[in-house]
């Protein structure tokens, strides 16, 4: 676990990280994409981070990827690309940057590391795991294999390398659906998320899909009765809601898509009202983009991408710590499965 005060303590002998209005007003570009969810006294408090971030990134040629589940002012004050799962690992092929600093969770690192042995690779808090990725090993995969043999392993990419080195292929939310389509096999193995594996079969009723019983602890917490009970209290609201949610609760939506889906159908749709049934920052990120929509309804955060902070991210890029280290014959393997699905991903775009 990082020890927080001493590292608050190294980096004010090194940043004037003090509140700073002077600053923050003169940083207005930054503020006006997150003016609708930060107040002017918290941007002044954020302001110093953000620009000592900014000037850091510049010193060491870094690129900063951030899940859409970041906090706004590490989403539009520090991130050079931001989305869903699918994009930011398309972003790490593509980056000139020596250093990529991942803010999100562990398996997002990795995969970038996987797809980029040569680049250091950051993680700005090595707790933010993810339920799903702790909830299976190669062991698993092995049993899964051993249960039905011949079934090739779609892995989400909410797992370690290790289980995707022991896989045929990963899969995101967003393309979960053309990668089982494209599959010849009858009955396929889909690992680690049960809901992600029931929404996909049944919008391919031709194949046996089987699953493993992990679960995101996010989004396992929406019931089919609260989408009920919501719709009954408010109505009219568009109900969106992430695959990774149980089936009745995507069966109670408008709409399931990843998060780039949901940003996708809420640009397209302008819906006056909208709930999102999936993290909280999601729409406070898209928020200002869409004054004409009103977010409304429950607020589950993922304890995980809420590790990472303004304040860890400069502790990071400041001493180069930590460091993504992916043992080479697992990275190697597990390249593949991740190259596949982006092969694959982009015949069917
Ligand atoms: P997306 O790929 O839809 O961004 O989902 C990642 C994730 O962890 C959702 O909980
Ligand atoms: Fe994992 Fe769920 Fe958090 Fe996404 S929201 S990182 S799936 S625990």
């Amino acid at each position: 676990m990082l020890d927080m005060p001493a590292i608050r303590n190294d980096l004010k002998t090194v940043y004037d990280l003090a509140p700073n209005p002077d600053l923050a007003a003169h940083m207005q570009a930054e503020y006006a994409r997150m003016s609708r969810v930060i107040s002017p006294a918290d941007w002044a408090i954020h302001a110093p981070y953000v620009a000592a971030i900014n000037a850091l990134k510049r010193e060491r040629n870094a690129a900063i990827l951030a899940h859409n589940y970041m906090t706004p002012e590490i989403f539009h004050g520090i991130a050079d690309v931001v989305g869903d799962s699918l994009q930011l690992a398309i972003e790490a092929t593509k980056t000139s940057a020596d250093v990529i600093v991942q803010c999100g969770v562990h398996f997002m690192a990795e995969t970038s590391k996987i797809l980029n042995p040569a680049k250091t690779v950051l993680m700005p808090d090595m707790d933010a795991g993810c339920s799903l990725a702790e909830s299976i090993t190669p062991e698993g995969i092995a049993q899964m294999r051993a249960r039905y043999p011949g079934a090739p392993v779609v892995s989400y990419v909410n797992t370690t390398a290790a289980v995707k080195a022991a896989s045929d292929i990963c899969c995101t939310s967003a393309n979960a659906v053309q990668i089982i389509r494209a599959l010849e096999a009858e009955t396929i193995i889909m690992t680690p998320d049960q809901y992600l594996a029931q929404n996909v079969a049944a919008l391919v009723p031709e194949k046996r899909i089987v699953w493993w019983e992990g679960s995101c602890i996010v989004h396992e917490q929406y019931t089919a009765q609260d989408i009920r009970d919501f719709r009954d209290w408010n109505p009219g609201t568009r109900i969106i809601a992430h695959p990774e949610c149980p089936p009745d609760v995507v069966a109670e939506a408008d709409f399931s898509g990843s998060t780039a889906g949901i940003l996708d159908y809420v640009s397209r749709e302008r819906p006056a009202r909208a709930m999102l049934v999936t993290e909280c920052s999601m729409a406070s990120n898209i928020s200002d983009a869409h004054p004409d929509v009103e977010f409304i309804g429950p607020c589950n955060m993922c304890p995980y991408m809420k590790k990472i902070t303004l304040e860890k991210v400069l502790w990071c890029l400041h001493t180069m710590t930590t460091q993504i280290e992916v043992e080479a014959e697992i990275a190697a393997k597990a390249r593949l499965a991740v190259q596949r699905m982006i092969d694959l991903s982009a015949q069917k775009a």
